[in-house]
């Protein structure tokens, strides 16, 4: 019977030791979009054999892959080429198998391909016994000019109701999301951040107000202020639609029957009075 247990428990470990000895691997983004003279956060992770290798005796390193001699990160700021100086540092932990890389002061021509490498030092040597694993590369897409925010709003707009008017923008930086700020800087607006996918974020922002009359025609902007202060504007009418419109004009309608109702009411009523006094009058004086 022990000997029964003993061998469902090696099967048993035979089933888990994959998950404990995992491969070097190092996995980065392929592709990203990059704003420039803003930043750009470059996601990254990667997965060693743990169970032997104390973290600490990891180095992550960022390169060009051509040549992959020029450094980009690394550690040592005296090996980073002069160009990437002061420029970039991880915001992942290696010890937490993150190696994300952020970029700031964008420059046209930062466009890589960057490739990330593991590497394992085995002495304090800074030169020997190190061994290099495999690496992943990702290339970035310059953008000249910031994306421009969408605005997402309800059909209608009534006077003296609540109106929600969402604004969003995508960029590539989650270290340094870019703010939006609306024409209407009074009203409420609610801030949110998501990444969509792999590196790149959106900033969505909503504003909720009670338009008045005196809001017609009115041009609401939601402005995008990219790190490094890169801007972008959307822009829409307040009641640029027809329905607005008659909305509108039949809540104007009601008004302006009233300016008339009103004056009509009181003349009538000063008449009724005056020819009521009249004919008191005549009957007296007769
Ligand atoms: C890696 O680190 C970055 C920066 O701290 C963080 O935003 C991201 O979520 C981390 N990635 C993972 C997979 O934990």
């Amino acid at each position: 019977h022990d000997n029964e247990n003993k061998k469902e428990h090696v099967i048993h470990m035979a089933i888990c030791s994959p998950v404990f000895t995992e491969d070097w691997k190092a996995k980065v983004v392929p592709e990203l979009d990059a704003l420039v003279t803003s930043c750009v956060a470059i996601p990254c992770s990667f997965t060693y054999p743990k169970d032997n290798l104390p973290s600490s005796k990891l180095r992550g390193i960022w390169h060009l892959s051509d040549p992959p001699t020029s450094l980009v990160y690394h550690e040592d700021q005296t090996r980073v080429l002069d160009n990437f100086k002061g420029r970039t540092r991880l915001l992942g932990t290696l010890g937490q198998n993150n190696c994300t890389l952020e970029m700031t002061e964008v420059k046209d021509h930062d466009s890589g391909p960057f490739c990330f490498r593991i590497e394992l030092a085995k002495t304090n040597e800074p030169t020997r016994d190190k061994f290099s694993f495999v690496e992943d590369c990702v290339t970035l897409k310059m953008l000249h000019e910031p994306p421009t925010p969408t605005l997402t709003k309800p059909d209608t707009a009534t006077v003296g109701r609540s109106y929600t008017v969402t604004c969003s923008v995508k960029h590539t930086c989650s270290s340094h999301q870019p703010t939006l700020t609306w024409s209407r800087s009074t009203d409420v607006d609610v801030k949110s951040y998501r990444e969509i996918h792999s590196g790149n974020w959106e900033v969505q922002s909503t504003l909720t107000f009670t338009p008045e009359e005196k809001d017609d025609h009115e041009d609401i902007t939601c402005t995008a202020t990219f790190n490094g202060m890169k801007t972008s504007t959307a822009k829409f009418t307040l009641f640029s639609f027809l329905y607005y419109r008659i909305h509108t004009s039949a809540y104007r309608c009601t008004q302006n029957f009233n300016h008339i109702i009103i004056p009509t009411a009181v003349g009538i009523g000063i008449t009724v009075i005056f020819g009521v006094v009249c004919i008191f009058m005549l009957k007296k004086y007769k």
